[in-house]
């Protein structure tokens, strides 16, 4: 299978008017972009408060939106991705299981929260990111949504940081993921040819430039699925938990979160800890350090570290955090072996999804034509890869 070709954002916003338009049969008041985003170190560090290093994607949701006073009042949206018109309630949302009208419906309900009066509000979404990859389709379209939203009725909050979080509690109290505030941030903050650096404790947060612009970002979709509702992530969290606890009574100081924790004395009483305990808080400590090695790499513009800090990070994920699979150690293992390649590893929650490559532009194409045929010659399913550059964060258009 060629390497697919994605729609640019023009092209998204022409189709996110016209479907407005027959849709709606008025033409729409907002436009919105809002990108995907992928985890380029930090994995599952941030609900520990942890650090992590991402990027936003040109790939996007887009949304046309409008707004009209009915009552009661409702939100209606047509997706193209899933091909289907939903009108929901907007009195007392209720989210309407498994569906994506949970994810702009639920910040609708928290911009509602925060003082914002909804009239009833339309929507028309396209997207060029593949759903259940790992790339953060959900929370594009989250902040797709509340920049519409903002766009066309203000109130717009003083500190941007809230906007991610506001979007991130849509995630989990309404759509029910208890994710952290990485795929909201990346979203929201990303900007071209800038990776995005948080350290999740204080919400501070640097953008650091591309060392050069022979660049490729190749995203390799195992499309085995990946579904944080169905409870490993929740398992993941707790082992995070425990750890944190035990620690504490071990290290015999408070110890709010595995980021108070440095790695020499966890290596000293890591023994007294539970072993899948012990193993999830390694890879998590482990993990934020490599960040900051990751973000002084780029400091450096070495980008040859930072590619074998993103090795590391994988490594660690299949052999400490038990979150990768057969298919995401195959692309990795493959990726390392062929021209251009400067590091990879899984992106997100892991179980399945993509594998985020950092590949010299030049050998980009090539690239991925071998791995894909060397995916193809060992699994049924074909290999999609996409190539994408980094981008800037949500806006209006
Ligand atoms: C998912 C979650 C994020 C983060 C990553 C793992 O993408 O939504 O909050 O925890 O997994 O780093």
């Amino acid at each position: 299978m060629p390497p697919e070709i994605s729609p640019s954002c023009e092209q998204l916003a022409l189709r996110a008017r016209k479907n407005y338009e027959e849709q709606f049969e008025t033409a729409p008041q907002a436009l919105s972009r809002a990108p995907g985003r992928l985890e380029i170190l930090g994995n599952h560090t941030d609900y520990n408060n942890g650090y992590i290093l991402s990027i936003a994607l040109e790939l996007s949701v887009v949304i046309a939106a409008g707004q009209e006073e009915t009552s009661p009042r409702r939100l209606g949206a047509w997706s193209s991705t899933f091909n289907e018109r939903i009108d929901a309630g907007l009195e007392e949302p209720a989210p309407l299981a498994g569906s994506w009208i949970n994810y702009p419906l639920g910040v609708l309900r928290e911009l509602e929260r925060s003082g914002i009066r909804l009239p009833s509000i339309n929507l028309s979404i396209e997207s060029s990111l593949p759903t259940g990859a790992g790339v953060s389709s959900s929370a594009a379209l989250e902040l797709a949504t509340a920049e519409a939203a903002y766009g066309m009725l203000g109130g717009r909050p003083g500190d941007p940081m809230e906007e991610a979080r506001l979007c991130r509690r849509a995630e989990n109290d309404f759509v029910g993921v208890p994710c952290g505030i990485l795929d909201q941030f990346s979203s929201l903050f990303g900007k071209r040819d800038h990776f995005l650096f948080l350290d999740c404790g204080t919400l501070e947060y640097d953008r650091l430039s591309l060392p050069d612009s022979g660049l490729a970002i190749v995203i390799a979709d195992s499309r085995v699925k990946h579904a944080l509702i169905d409870g490993q992530y929740a398992r993941l969290r707790a082992h995070c938990a425990n750890a944190t606890r035990r620690l504490g009574e071990l290290l015999d100081r408070p110890v709010p979160s595995l980021r108070d924790v440095g790695l020499e004395e966890f290596l000293e009483c890591r023994d007294e800890v539970e072993e899948e305990d012990r193993k999830r808080a390694e890879h998590v400590i482990r993990e934020n350090s490599r960040v900051l090695s990751g973000v002084e790499a780029l400091r450096r513009k070495d980008i040859v570290r930072l590619g074998e800090l993103m090795l590391e990070s994988h490594s660690s994920s299949r052999e400490l955090f038990g979150n990768s699979c057969d298919e995401l150690d195959f692309l990795v293992e493959t990726a390392s072996g062929l021209p251009g390649f400067i590091g990879g590893k899984l992106s997100g929650g892991g179980f399945g999804g993509a594998t985020v490559n950092l590949v010299e532009e030049d050998s980009a194409g090539e690239f991925q034509e071998r791995l894909a045929s060397r995916w193809n010659s060992r699994f049924a399913a074909p290999l999609r890869t996409l190539q994408t550059k980094i981008g800037d964060g949500a806006q209006l258009l």
